[in-house]
């Protein structure tokens, strides 16, 4: 079987191995970003659906239903990596149903409040899931019960990249495994690699460092422990010379009560890198004073044509609209996303930061992984001491994504940042 799969599209031998060896209900690919984690699964995925009995519903859950068409569905389609098997895949973007091998598929968005009651109505013979730690562990055991097709082996085949070793799906499935029966595949980067072009190989080892590298190359599931912007390097990341602006993305906010309120202004330079312009630094005062100090920095530098403001900081939104700010805006507070990216851009040399920024460089050497554990954090979260000005950089980076990402086209999102929608005005 192992030998007869390997023949098929490119499959390197460890996939093969692993699709042999997925019979257990619930079988779980898991590790890097790129490391075939998909293309394996889907290759099971195929296998078994011409095996489903008419007495059960087969379903595709994904973030949403668009990321089951971008992440499942293309690739399925792809005759070059599935053959003449993709012939007898289609699905309508966003339809509720596809087809394949003339069986009807549910495809569902798990950030879809009604995926989880049409679940719990339903009778299950095959599941796939795409990003399981994303789902909540309700959601999940919810449908690991729905699997309930009498003579029938039903299953589960899930993907993966790695989170914290606290995850629930690591704690309380993949580690025990052996105890209760599931399969757990592990991929790194390179496992891959007779698949990927080098340059690209390359091009992610270079992108993630600390946290990320243990995660998204090596595939490990890794505390996030010690300093967040451990590539940082004033060297490479402080200018003293600004070079010309091709836009103005905008301006981060956190806003600050009991601790300092905090901007970043961001621009991207003609050389196609982000810059950190300048920071917004304003005294202790109401939010009034806060509103009028933000107008003086305005008339003083490059108008932002956007605000993007912390999401909890209601008045001070309030004033700024009331004053008349153009565009002030939520910004994109999901922490793996905005850290992530910045990590990147420093990693990759694709953002600066003017030496005008002190107070965000004086923090960065001191911005650090919060390890209490005080119920309230969760792992992977900064700790809340001096990140104020580094607060408004994520803002201003993460929020303005949109703009910039076609300018930095080898930078590589991971899944799970790749589908943060982005946030509504406030
Ligand atoms: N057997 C194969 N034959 C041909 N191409 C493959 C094969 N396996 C993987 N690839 C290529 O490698 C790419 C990455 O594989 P895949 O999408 O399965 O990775 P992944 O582990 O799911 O990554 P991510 O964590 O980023 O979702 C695919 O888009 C495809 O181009
Ligand atoms: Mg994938």
């Amino acid at each position: 079987m192992t030998l007869k799969l390997a023949k098929l599209g490119r499959l390197t031998t460890k996939q093969a191995w692993s699709i042999g060896r997925a019979t257990a209900k619930i079988c779980i690919w898991n590790g890097a970003v790129s490391s075939g984690k998909t293309i394996t699964s889907l290759f099971k995925w195929l296998m078994l659906i011409p095996t489903a009995p008419q007495t059960g519903e087969i379903v595709m859950i994904g973030r949403t239903r668009d990321t089951v068409y971008r992440n499942l569905m293309t690739q399925l389609m792809n005759r070059e990596i599935f053959g003449d098997a993709a012939d007898h895949v289609s699905y309508n973007r966003g339809a509720p149903t596809a087809t394949i091998f003339g069986r009807t598929v549910h495809i569902l968005g798990s950030s879809d409040v009604r995926a989880e009651s049409t679940i719990r109505g339903m009778t299950i013979c095959l599941a796939y899931l795409d990003e399981a730690t994303l789902v909540a562990q309700e959601f999940f055991a919810m449908l690991v019960s729905r699997l309930r097709v009498k003579g029938f082996k039903c299953q589960l085949l899930c993907t993966t990249n790695p989170d914290s070793p606290r995850h629930w799906l690591k704690a309380e499935y993949m580690d025990r495994a052996d105890e209760l029966g599931h399969r757990v595949f592990n991929f790194k980067l390179r496992d891959n690699a007779r698949n990927l072009e080098i340059e690209y190989i390359r091009g992610l080892e270079a992108q993630y460092t600390g946290l990320w590298r243990a995660r998204f190359i090596d595939g490990e599931w890794t505390m996030a422990d010690g300093v967040i912007y451990d590539m940082f390097d004033p060297e490479k990341h402080v200018v003293e010379t600004l070079p010309e602006m091709q836009d103005i993305l905008g301006i981060g906010i956190d806003d600050g009560i009991d601790h300092p309120a905090a901007g970043i202004l961001l621009g991207l330079g003609i050389d196609n890198r982000l810059y950190a312009i300048t920071e917004w630094a304003p005294p202790a005062g109401t939010t009034a004073d806060r509103s009028k100090s933000l107008r003086r920095f305005e008339n003083e530098n490059p108008k932002p044509p956007y605000h993007f403001v912390d999401p909890s900081a209601k008045g001070l939104k309030m004033q700024l609209n009331r004053d008349g700010f153009q565009n002030v805006a939520n910004a994109t507070n999901g922490h793996s996303l905005g850290l992530g990216l910045i990590a990147s851009l420093l990693s990759t040399e694709q953002l600066r930061i003017h030496a005008s920024c002190t107070n965000l460089l004086d923090e960065i050497p001191g911005y650090v992984w919060d390890k209490t554990k005080d119920g309230k954090t969760k792992d992977g979260e900064p700790l809340k001491e001096n990140d104020d000005f580094c607060d408004a950089l994520r803002y201003a980076v993460a929020s303005s994504r949109g703009f910039w990402l076609p300018y930095l086209p080898t930078l590589h999102i991971a899944g799970p940042m790749a589908d943060d929608r982005m946030e509504e005005a406030a």
